[in-house]
């Protein structure tokens, strides 16, 4: 039997999964690490947790297993997109990473944008100047901190590092890489143009590949180190919505998939590079040879929920520490108790300001219509709805921009509620089908290595054999007529509260 490791390096910690070459789980690990938050607003991280995350886990799932390195044939890596790693002319790591929800550089955009041009930018690069991207926490290191500039001779995306880690070798993917804001995204290739106006030289980032290629090979001290052989190929893999689109079976033109995470996305498969001239949704190259990738993203869709549980509902976690059951159950149960509109209260999801369609660090969450009827059921219910409300705006983009995002797959945490999945489905007026068996990014990486080693013919062969769904959980067209009306509202809310956000932040 061969075998596949995918790895995937997050945000809150890496999870490496055995699988034999059916695609089945043979074993998993899991190791977290700390997100540091210098100042309000700012987000980093160690590199050196996530390469020692990934070493424990491929131990972990080597020694646990019992397979042996010699039958383990490719790696996948996928990972936490946008994050910035600066190495020295030795290869030291020169500060922590700044990662992608750092949202430090909003003087650094204007100065990309002024640069190279607002509407060169999204030609070449698929999208506006975000905070969220490479290219603007490389500038705010150069203004920032020019002595660690100078000393910077190469620069890597999170997952990349582990690759230079594993394999010596500097290189990235084409997924991961059209999130740097320094690709020609629909050329699949540096953009000399926007390096030379932002004035970064070319040689201090890696050689592009597509995801299933192999990029470089285990080193010896690394088979010491973990058990693996030394000589496996890595291949590139992929930024992890790209992955999870793999993971997912999101491969061929006309399908999506809906992730309702910490964040949530849309995303949508496409057979070209097709680009929101007003940069509200993001385009990047897919982990499919010669394919591309449209997303929307909701900052705070599962991390909305996770608050309001840790806000109100004491009570019930108590409670479900006490029986051993999940919080969420009781809250789900309670919000079934309460219907279509959360009688009358609306929630915005924006904890965490808004990506799409705001694009606004400014604003932030909202309960609009609050009354003394309202119970806990409502709120939780509420927090759902705004959620999938958002989400909805993500996908009418879509629309707007010709690519039907009907065939549409849930998946992460909210997935494993009936009730958010019916919600999605109603506010979205479409069926929405789950997977039998989710396992993410690191399936997805897994399956790459399998195409780049040649144990399976194509991404899209593969992903019709391993990946299934479960029966699609069917729309209701009263539902949608009502949730249409709550739309209009919610959509109307944020306008309405634009300059006051601004107000607010400025207080
Ligand atoms: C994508 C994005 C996140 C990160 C972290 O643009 O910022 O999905 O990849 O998961």
């Amino acid at each position: 039997m061969r075998y596949l490791i995918g790895a995937d390096i997050g945000t809150s910690g890496t999870k490496t999964v055995l699988f034999d070459e059916n695609m089945r789980e043979i074993a998993s690990e899991s190791a977290e690490y700390p997100m540091y938050q210098p100042q309000n607003g700012w987000a980093e991280q160690d590199a050196k947790d996530w390469y020692d995350a990934v070493i424990k886990t491929i131990k972990g799932v080597i020694g646990k297993s019992g397979v042996k390195g010699e039958d383990i044939k490719g790696i996948g890596l996928s990972g936490q997109m946008h994050g910035l790693v600066m190495l020295d002319e030795d290869n030291k790591v020169l500060r922590r990473s700044i990662i992608w929800c750092d949202q430090r550089t909003e003087k650094e955009c204007r100065e990309i944008t002024e640069k190279t041009g607002e509407k060169r930018l999204i030609e070449i690069t698929a999208n506006p100047a975000l905070t969220g991207f490479t290219a603007s926490k490389i500038m705010w290191v150069k203004n920032n901190e020019p002595e660690i500039f100078e000393k910077c001779r190469h620069i890597l995306l999170p997952k990349d590092y582990i690759r230079f880690m594993l394999t010596g070798e500097y290189a990235t993917e084409v997924s991961d890489a059209s999130g740097m804001q320094l690709l020609d995204v629909p050329n699949r290739c540096w953009s000399d143009e926007v390096l030379e106006k932002l004035g970064i030289d070319k040689d201090m980032l890696g050689k592009v590949y597509e995801s299933v290629e192999i990029t470089g090979y285990v080193k010896k001290d690394i088979a010491e180190l973990t058990g693996l052989k030394e000589g496996t190929p890595v291949v590139g893999g992929a930024g992890d919505n790209a992955a999870a689109a793999v993971g997912t079976g999101i491969v061929r033109e006309g399908a999506a998939f809906t992730t309702i995470g910490t964040s949530g996305v849309v995303y949508a498969h496409t057979d070209k590079p097709v680009i929101d001239k007003k940069g509200r949704v993001h385009t990047f190259c897919c982990a499919v040879p010669n394919c591309w990738h449209v997303m929307g993203v909701t900052q705070a869709a599962g991390l909305s929920l996770r608050w309001a549980r840790d806000t109100f509902c004491e009570d019930i976690v108590k409670r479900a520490e006490e029986s051993g059951k999940d919080a969420y159950i009781e809250m789900n149960e309670l919000a079934e108790k309460s219907d279509i509109g959360s009688n009358k209260l609306i929630y915005l999801p924006y904890l965490m300001g808004e990506r799409t369609p705001h694009l606004d660090p400014d604003c932030r969450g909202v309960f609009f219509g609050l009354s003394a009827s309202h119970t806990k059921g409502d709120i939780i219910r509420a927090v759902m709805e705004g959620v999938s409300l958002s989400l909805c705006d993500c996908r009418e983009i879509l629309e707007e921009m010709g690519i039907n995002a009907d065939d549409m797959t849930l998946c992460g945490g909210g997935a494993k509620s009936e009730l958010w999945t019916r919600i999605t489905a109603d506010c979205y007026g479409c069926d929405v089908a789950r997977l039998e068996n989710e396992q993410g990014p690191a399936l997805g990486a897994a399956i790459l290595a399998g195409v780049g080693t040649g144990i399976f013919e194509s991404v899209e062969a593969a992903c019709g054999e391993f990946v299934k769904k479960r029966e699609k959980i069917k729309f209701s067209e009263d539902a949608h007529r009502k949730y249409e009306r709550v739309h209009e509202i919610y959509k109307r809310l944020y306008g309405s509260l634009k300059e006051d956000f601004k107000a607010l932040g400025g207080m």
